[in-house]
């Protein structure tokens, strides 16, 4: 689908759409059609439940005087109080409508409301970036959809009195999208195609092309480092194991000189860089020795979506050419019982030195992230990591399929996040840690064991991950295991993949560390 902008015209063909408020009061153009009408558009709105409140829709069909085939009304509710998220709901929305009437172009008027708390050419932008969320599709693997089931429109032209405006607000709305996209793929693809080797090639390939200097580490150099944590989860697998390490210099502040700079970056400390993003990549996660049960198993295949979001990020920052130094690492490893898999009760060596008893090989995520965290803080030394982590199904239980769980040591680090994902419609809710929580994880044997028992499983695992954290690193950990997959269509995407946490960061990113 193409979306495009234009100033207020009539279209001759395909559909037509504007906006109602509360109230059914018809927005200017709307207005105005309707005067052409003979007031069908009033009086279909008289014959009908629509009130103009948010989230409502009317359709129109072929009314008498005009070409074009349908008038769509979309209930945009009080003005004063639409914000940015209501505005991509409603493109989301329109956009549902126009493929479920088999339209092939449409063209939606947003008129600029004297009671808009938003820049009219943002209002329009939103409207745009709803319609190109939600039109996601993963239809690669379908061979024989027949055409009418298929999306049919073609052509969406957003119409604004501030279209140049609109226009430039949507171009970088538009490559935050291209990032949730490459994440929505990456989680739905099946493990069969996506494995640690396949996931690492494939990202490095993309990423390039956008500038992003890309780094895999394999086993060999992985165990040279000493990661016996990450490489134990991977021992059981015929895949390599994988590190992909991730390098965006957008502040301007490195070394000029492209070769050069990224050679001299390599593999060394690049000290006091301001922020890195850490990713769980589990590209199946069978529970290893201690195995699922069998249903819902192939759920597993997007237990990498941590990893997924730290590359839809890097792609999204270097489209937008994010004004940030920034580093992304994605653990990449894949769960697998086999006579050469880890047992429950062996002991690992993680690189940080601390020693683990795995009791449950089906907690494996905090074991491969164990090892890039301290990579990268080794490496790195940033001020500030994330990491993202499909890590427990007890964030399930606790907070249901809305929100993240949201794990830190530093309270700026979190009301941040917590904000940016308010903003953008990623919820995060921050979660309990403290000392009585960490001795559930006290071993009898090493320094500690990779489950805490039954109770407050989200927190046990995040306490694990605290214990590799060097002091005065702010650290925040985003439990997705909820909020990364939906089994019902959302407005701003169908079901499945969501690619929840890539506008979040990309959100923190530009409001608290682009100058
Ligand atoms: N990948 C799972 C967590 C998960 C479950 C993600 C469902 C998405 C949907 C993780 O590796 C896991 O298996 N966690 C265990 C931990 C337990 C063994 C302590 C869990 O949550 O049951
Ligand atoms: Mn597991
Ligand atoms: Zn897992």
């Amino acid at each position: 689908m193409r979306i495009s902008f234009a100033a207020p015209a009539e279209s001759k063909s395909g559909a037509v759409a504007g906006l109602v408020t509360e109230g059914g009061t018809l927005a200017p153009s709307l207005a105005d059609l309707d005067g052409r009408l003979g007031g069908a558009l009033a009086r279909a709105i008289k014959s009908s439940r629509f009130t103009g409140k948010k989230g409502e829709i009317l359709e129109v069909l072929a009314p008498a005087g005009l070409s074009a085939s349908r008038v769509v009304l979309l209930g945009l509710g009080k003005p004063a109080e639409a914000g940015p998220l209501d505005f991509e709901r409603i493109g989301g929305d329109l956009l549902v409508r126009l493929n479920a009437a088999g339209e092939k172009e449409a063209a939606v008027t947003v008129d600029a409301l004297p009671d808009f708390r938003l820049e009219p050419s943002e209002v329009a932008a939103r409207v745009a970036f709803g319609a190109q969320l939600r039109s996601y599709r993963f239809d690669k693997y379908r061979t024989t959809e027949k055409p009418e089931r298929k999306p049919s429109l073609k052509k969406l032209t957003v119409m604004a009195a501030a279209a140049a405006g609109a226009k430039k607000a949507y171009a970088k709305l538009e490559k935050i999208g291209e990032g949730v996209f490459a994440t929505r793929d990456l989680c739905s693809e099946p493990a069969n195609v996506l494995y640690p080797e396949s996931f690492a090639k494939q990202a490095k390939k993309a990423l390039e092309k956008v500038g992003v200097e890309v780094e895999i580490l394999g086993e060999k150099e992985m165990d040279k480092l000493g990661m016996g944590s990450l490489l134990g989860v991977g021992q059981g697998s015929v895949r390599e194991s994988q590190l992909l390490i991730l390098r965006w210099m957008g502040s301007g502040k490195a070394v000029k000189g492209k070769s050069k700079s990224a050679s001299r970056s390599k593999g060394k400390a690049v000290a006091g860089l301001p922020l890195a993003i850490v990713g769980k990549g589990v590209c199946f996660d069978t529970g290893g020795i201690s195995i699922k049960p069998a249903a819902g198993m192939e759920d597993m295949k997007w237990d990498m979506g941590g990893a997924g979001v730290v590359v839809g990020l890097f792609h999204a920052l270097a489209a937008r050419k994010a004004k940030i130094d920034v580093i992304g690492a994605c653990a990449l490893v894949e769960n697998m019982p086999d006579g050469n898999a880890q047992r429950p009760g062996d002991v690992v060596h993680s690189m940080s030195g601390q020693t683990i008893e795995v009791i449950n090989t089906d907690a494996e995520g905090r074991l491969i992230l164990a090892d890039a965290l301290w990579y990268v803080q080794e490496t790195y030394k940033p001020k500030a990591i994330v990491d993202l982590a499909t890590l427990t199904g007890a964030i399930m239980v606790a907070l249901g399929r809305t929100h993240a769980g949201l794990f830190s040591n530093d309270d700026e680090l979190s009301e941040r996040i917590l904000a940016a994902g308010k903003t953008v419609g990623e919820p995060c809710w921050r979660m309990p840690m403290g000392e009585d929580f960490d001795r559930m994880i006290d071993s009898d044997i090493a320094d500690m064991k990779n489950v805490g028992g039954r109770w407050g499983g989200s927190i046990t695992a995040a306490q694990f991950l605290e214990r590799f954290i060097q002091d005065g690193t702010a650290w925040a950990h985003l439990d997705i295991a909820g909020v990364t997959w939906s089994d019902k269509d959302r407005p701003t995407g169908p079901k499945g993949a969501t690619g929840f946490g890539v506008r979040l960061l990309d959100e923190l990113v530009a409001k608290h560390y682009e100058k």
